[in-house]
């Protein structure tokens, strides 16, 4: 037996890896108190989106095949729409004053995504590595600077 439980599983995996990328490891998303929005409903979904990208990102590490990395791409694309327009829901029930920019800025993104997704996701050589950067990066700012906005806002109307 090999000194680790799951060599063998991992000398598979890399048997596989036509398609392995090198990605960095810090791109690993973690809760953070600056990225609690404070409205649980939403932070539960965010944490379900942090969570999809990290499951996109060990599965680069593993040494990914196309299929299931589009059908990652395809989960995270789906539950950024999904959340978006729940959390506009929510913004709009309560009448927050931010709604058409924080509506906007959510189109913004998802057209920006999509049109990164489909491009890794049709191109010979998966650059899956470039799109986790940008995924990592949009997510971070857009619920740090964005999301965070509404939730003192929410907070104080007592919807938590
Ligand atoms: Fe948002
Ligand atoms: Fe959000």
């Amino acid at each position: 037996m090999h000194g680790r439980g799951n060599c063998h599983r991992g000398q598979g995996l890399r048997r596989k890896h036509e398609h392995f990328v090198e990605v960095p490891l810090n791109l690993r998303v973690t809760w953070n108190p600056a990225r609690i929005v404070g409205v649980r409903a939403m932070d539960d979904q965010h944490a379900i989106m942090m969570e999809t990208m990290n499951e996109l990102r060990l599965a680069l590490v593993q040494g990914v095949r196309r299929a299931p990395a589009n059908e990652l791409l395809d989960k995270l694309l789906e539950f950024t729409r999904l959340h978006f327009w729940n959390e506009e829901q929510l913004l709009e029930r309560h009448g927050f004053p931010g709604l058409e920019a924080h509506r906007a800025e959510h189109r913004r993104l998802l057209e920006q995504i999509t049109e990164s997704a489909h491009r890794v996701q049709h191109s010979e050589s998966l650059p899956i590595g470039d799109l986790l950067t940008f995924l990592h990066d949009w997510f971070i700012n857009h619920v740090e600077e964005v999301d965070r906005q509404y939730g003192p806002w929410m907070n104080e109307r007592e919807v938590y």
